[in-house]
């Protein structure tokens, strides 16, 4: 399942089933985070307007205006215990999301949002964002309307095996 997640930026037209949105909300909240904080929350978008101005606060969104689905992940500055690891929490239940995506037999795109505070901003106002929360990924995704290759991935270069 790890070699075989890609970016997937083309989706089909075909409604993603509910059950799959929730296993893979799910498996966002079941990734580990510092002191068990848990920092996250998540805004998911169907809607089709919504869809289209959110692919437009972001430089390199364009995919989401055609996807049926998107998930934003957000951190919850009110929630933070361990101030000095949100980054690393929501990078884990990002990747997580991304991995559920590809088990449920779907593809997605991990976009970027947090530290670029012009694109938390604009994502804010399109989905009415309360400030406490700030957007750190969008994950657009639905049924693969492209096939990429699984690549050799394994890197014998970058192991250093310590004797
Ligand atoms: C922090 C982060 C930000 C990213 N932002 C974007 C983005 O804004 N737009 C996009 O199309 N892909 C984005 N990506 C996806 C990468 O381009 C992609 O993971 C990379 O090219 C490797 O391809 P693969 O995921 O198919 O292995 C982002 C990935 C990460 C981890």
């Amino acid at each position: 399942m790890f070699s075989r997640r890609r970016s997937i930026r083309k989706y089909m037209g075909k409604k993603v089933e509910d059950v799959k949105i929730k296993n893979i909300l799910f498996a966002g909240m079941c990734a580990p985070s510092a002191g068990g904080n848990r920092p996250w929350i998540f805004h998911l978008v169907k809607n089709t307007e919504k869809l289209d101005m959110l692919s437009k606060a972001h430089p390199y969104a364009s995919m989401v205006k055609s996807a049926p689905v998107c998930i934003v992940v957000s951190y919850d500055t009110q929630k933070i215990r361990y101030k000095d690891w949100f980054v690393q929490d929501l990078s884990a239940c990002t990747e997580n999301i991304l991995l559920a995506i590809e088990n449920e037999g779907l593809g997605g795109v991990w976009l970027g949002c947090y530290p670029r505070m012009e694109r938390v901003e604009g994502i804010r106002r399109v989905l009415d964002i309360k400030e406490r929360y700030i957007p750190f990924s969008m994950i657009p995704f639905g049924y693969k309307a492209e096939s990429k290759e699984e690549y050799e991935k394994f890197d014998k270069e970058v192991v250093h095996y310590v004797e």
